[in-house]
């Protein structure tokens, strides 16, 4: 039992304790471009969010920034797919057009864009599928290639942030590299340093139309019940020259987002509460399972477990709900 005495330095000590405020400053939205114009596709497995044609993200995107939202994750669904995902690194490709579109509103905009090819290749794997083996094992040389052309050319079209999201060894220090020898050494990565072959991924896999033919992505996301891979993964990245860290996804994490921030407590850090935790929330409160508060609840339990920001499809909502 707490005595009076103890109760009353608890007061005390809650105003000099921090608490997590919520800011939607430190939320990402992430956002589906595809090819076209006049275009607002609504995303059956992500209710409340659109696939948007280039000239259309840019009043969302305004609306965004009138909530308070500054930093946004571009993904992109390309007019057609192939082998080597040809479509992700050209001058007129989707995430091209928009960052092209969205230049005026990059005073205030922190532009981050997804730099993967499961959006992009014809098998829907995360790079050039290695030739002996065709269950989902990647290249892995050929697809460094592959990321850094990918990720110059978003750089070339105004990306302020690079986020190579594959997971493939080696990727960061390819990225760096070709960006330092074109001019554009400025030009953060955020790595998905962690990134786990997790079941929470499914909603998002329709939004961007990337699901693999065949086999899965195990062999190059981590497992989640290996205890210690996290910290390979991480030291190989910051080794390579990541700027930023990224865990995903988020809520079944924390322990990973924890133990990063204490290894790394000076490397901007990342989470992302991935699709199937937005849909499972979601649909628990729209049936009136859960209060709409637990939202609030799980972005704060990711912020106290160590993360600086949080990729999340309930940016906006909670964004607004912030400002009121
Ligand atoms: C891969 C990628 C994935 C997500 C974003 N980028 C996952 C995957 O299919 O391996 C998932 C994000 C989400 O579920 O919200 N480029």
């Amino acid at each position: 039992m707490i005595r009076p005495a103890r109760l009353r330095t608890r007061d005390v000590l809650r105003n000099v304790l921090t608490d997590i405020q919520l800011s939607a400053s430190k939320l990402v939205s992430p956002l589906f471009v595809r090819m076209g114009t006049g275009i607002k596709k609504e995303i059956p497995t992500l209710p409340g969010h659109f696939q948007w044609s280039p000239d259309m993200l840019v009043g969302h995107v305004e609306t965004l920034l009138n909530c308070g939202i500054q930093q946004v994750l571009l993904f992109g669904i390309p007019e057609y797919k192939d082998e080597k995902g040809s479509a992700s690194y050209l001058e007129t490709g989707v995430i091209q057009e928009a960052l092209k579109a969205l230049e005026p509103l990059k005073n205030d905009l922190v532009i981050i864009t997804d730099v993967c090819f499961c959006e992009y290749t014809n098998h829907g794997h995360c790079g050039q599928l290695s030739p002996c083996e065709s269950q989902g094992r990647l290249d892995m040389e050929a697809t460094c290639d592959m990321i850094a052309l990918q990720a110059l050319s978003h750089a070339q079209a105004g990306s302020q942030v690079i986020a190579p999201s594959g997971m493939v060894d080696g990727m960061v220090a390819a990225i760096r590299t070709k960006l330092d020898q074109n001019g554009f050494g400025h030009i953060p990565i955020l790595s998905y340093a962690v990134k786990y072959a997790s079941h929470f991924y499914g909603p998002f896999r329709a939004a961007a139309e990337g699901v693999p033919k065949e086999g899965d992505r195990r062999s190059y996301q981590c497992d989640y019940r290996r205890m210690h891979e996290w910290q390979l993964e991480t030291d190989l990245d910051v080794k390579e020259g990541a700027d930023m860290l990224m865990v995903k996804p988020a809520g079944y994490y924390l322990d990973v987002i924890h133990q990063i921030k204490c290894r790394y407590p000076e490397i901007p850090l990342y989470s992302y509460q991935v699709s199937g935790e937005y849909a499972m929330i979601k649909k628990a409160v729209s049936a009136g399972l859960i209060h709409e508060k637990a939202i609030e609840e799980s972005l704060i339990g990711i912020f106290r477990a160590g993360a600086d920001c949080v990729i999340t499809y309930f940016a906006q909502e909670v964004a607004r709900r912030l400002k009121q």
